[in-house]
């Protein structure tokens, strides 16, 4: 699969990488070009920059990565509001949150339906934004890892779960695009935790599904 990613960072070039270990085309684009291509190469010959406004026609799926102050830029670039990404599946891993209170930024709402609606016609699923990208390239994590998702349209959940399987981990589909703020203030919830010095992972019950 094509993998476009909006985004030129740490999350770009990790998750990049491990979707190139397991075969997938990598395209890398953000507001920077030099930036862009530095990243591909991080990546490897599975990558290749592209100016933004070309990402979309080149990419099968998009993944947004791109920090929240620059994501109506970024989306500006890349001719989202257009309808450049019209039809596609969009992930959205960008985090809404003033990280040093773990509080969302937004008061009503979530950063993915905010790109629901700037990106005519994109079908964005919520996914990828809890756990750190460099955790996707760890040969140390064995514990199985849940990747809770949510979105509207079904054909994108599936194109996203197959993506997080190939990760290594496993997608919770836990309901439509309505269901993002509460995704998006579980990583707020995290920060939190783990600022008063605990291990997020005991902070939830461990409740085993009926079969
Ligand atoms: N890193 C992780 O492990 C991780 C994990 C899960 C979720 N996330 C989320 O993923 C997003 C990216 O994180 P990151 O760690 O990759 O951040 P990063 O390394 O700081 O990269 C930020 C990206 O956003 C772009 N950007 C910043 N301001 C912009 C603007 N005004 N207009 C256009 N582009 C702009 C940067 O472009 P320039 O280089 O041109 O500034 C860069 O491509 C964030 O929302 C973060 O919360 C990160």
């Amino acid at each position: 699969m094509r993998i476009g990613i909006l985004g030129t960072g740490d999350l770009a070039a990790t998750l990049g990488q491990a979707w190139a270990r397991s075969g997938h085309h990598v395209i890398i684009a953000g507001r920077s070009q030099a930036r862009a291509e530095l990243t591909a190469n991080v990546i490897g010959d599975q990558a290749r920059a592209l100016a933004a406004e070309d990402l979309a026609a080149q990419s099968d799926v998009i993944v947004i990565a791109v920090a929240w102050e620059g994501l109506d830029n970024a989306l500006t670039v890349a001719q989202a509001p257009e309808g450049a990404f019209a039809g596609k599946t969009v992930i959205d891993c960008t985090n809404a949150l003033d990280f040093t209170t773990g509080l969302l930024i937004l008061s009503t709402g979530s950063a993915a339906q905010h790109i629901s609606h700037v990106a005519t016609g994109a079908h964005v699923v919520k996914a990828l934004h809890l756990y750190a990208g460099q955790s996707w390239l760890d040969p140390h994590v064995s514990q199985p890892r849940t990747v809770a998702i949510c979105g509207d349209d079904q054909r994108s959940l599936d194109t996203t779960s197959a993506l997080i399987g190939d990760l290594g981990a496993s997608a919770a589909v836990i309901g439509g695009l309505d269901h993002a703020r509460q995704l998006e203030d579980v990583a707020g919830f995290v920060i939190s935790v783990v600022a008063a010095g605990h291990n997020p992972a005991t902070a939830v019950p461990s409740v085993h599904p009926a079969a």
